[in-house]
């Protein structure tokens, strides 16, 4: 099968060979002479094209819209097997120029007529703190541990899972598990306040590589108050979600109001977030350092709190598609302190672009 695989692939490499001599083809005639005798014509899939692995739907706007272009020119250059995929996906490196890789990529984005699904050049990769403001198809584990000023130590894990509804929407259940310790005293254990969120693009443009969207969070007391696992009241979160790329920094930003039912339980506050991120590369499983600066105004407690967030970002798999992240949140500026030092980590998987170990 391997050896039909290279084969195959030579003799598709050998008859397109003359792409990169020819900088006049348009993208259509690049796209049918190099692509289309696999993905078909409408990006579909060949009828004959012998592949015998499943062919993606190019013409499916959730699939040709999501991934971003440094992954695919990356995997366009290289192949399939240097991306985690099959090696029936030939590589095109010395037969398509970077300009007709970029060319042939923005053919096939257009399979998809929808202008309403964001292109992923706008999927930002994820901060600590800071939501993003792309919707995702993502599970997520979010381990983190804190210390306060009493010596109290808390470690939280929320299990979050998002999925995309329709070009703009993404609905998010997320359940934390918590552990409470009291130095000298007993530890308690269990489930936190579960929430269930919604947001959606309000505006995403890819040549000023912007992108805004809006979201609500619910919070429902599903954790025991008394035993300090949950707060104890309904809330509602409002949220402004908003993504910048400025050259080769990528602003990302948050504003967050925190509603309470019972004020009396938990307090009402709004949260500033910015998350200022340098990624190595274009390619998504490279490393992105991140700093985030979050300023908390607690409206009932009448405080201001400043906090910093230096973290690094990391993809595990050829693709990306599963990353950990890690960091540390520090008080830096405001009134008593709620915390000496918090750690707050991720891993993520998106599901729809791959197993959890390919
Ligand atoms: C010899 C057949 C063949 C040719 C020619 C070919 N492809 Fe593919 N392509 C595949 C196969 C097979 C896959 C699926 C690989 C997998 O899922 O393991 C694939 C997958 C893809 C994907 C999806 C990758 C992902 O993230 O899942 C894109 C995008 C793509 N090809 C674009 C192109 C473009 C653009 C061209 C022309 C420049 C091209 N292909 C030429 C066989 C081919």
């Amino acid at each position: 099968m391997r050896i039909f695989a290279i084969l195959f692939v030579s003799v598709v490499v050998s008859a397109t060979r003359a792409f990169a001599d020819e900088p006049q083809l348009s993208a259509r005639e690049i796209y049918e002479g190099a692509c289309a005798s696999c993905h078909g014509v409408d990006g579909r899939g060949a009828a004959d094209s012998g592949v015998t692995v499943p062919l993606p739907d190019l013409g499916d706007c959730r699939f040709v819209t999501a991934e971003n272009d440094g992954n695919w020119r990356y995997l366009l250059l290289h192949g399939g097997q240097s991306f985690g995929l099959s090696s029936q996906m030939p590589g095109f490196e010395g037969i398509l120029t970077v300009e007709q890789i970029n060319a042939v990529l923005d053919y096939i984005r257009a399979f998809c007529h929808d202008p309403a699904w964001a292109h992923g050049d706008l999927n930002f990769r994820r901060a600590l703190i800071t939501t993003k403001a792309f919707p995702e198809d993502e599970f997520l584990i979010k381990p983190e541990f804190d210390k306060g000023r009493d010596g109290v130590r808390d470690w939280v894990t929320e299990m979050s899972f998002e999925r995309r509804v329709g070009a703009r929407g993404q609905i998010e259940l997320s359940l934390p598990f918590a552990a409470h310790d009291v130095t000298g005293g007993a530890t308690t254990g269990g489930i936190g306040d579960m929430t269930v969120a919604y947001k959606h693009v309000l505006y995403a443009n890819r040549p000023s590589r912007t992108i805004v969207a809006a979201g609500v969070d619910l919070g429902l007391p599903t954790g025991d108050r008394h035993r300090h696992l949950g707060e104890g009241t309904v809330k509602f979160a409002p949220t402004l979600l908003i993504g910048q790329r400025l050259g080769p920094i990528v602003l990302q930003g948050q504003i967050r109001g925190d509603a309470p039912i019972d004020e009396s339980r938990a307090d009402r506050s709004v949260r500033y977030r910015l998350a200022f991120s340098y990624p190595f590369s274009s390619l998504k499983r490279d490393w992105v350092p991140t700093v985030e600066i979050e300023a908390l105004q607690n409206v009932t407690a009448a405080q201001h709190q400043l906090f910093v967030t230096p973290q690094i970002y990391r993809g595990l798999s050829a693709r990306g598609h599963i990353a950990v992240a890690i960091g540390a949140q520090i008080p830096v500026a405001g009134d008593p302190d709620p915390f000496d030092v918090r750690v707050l980590s991720f891993f993520l998987w998106e599901y729809s672009d791959g197993g959890l170990w390919w």
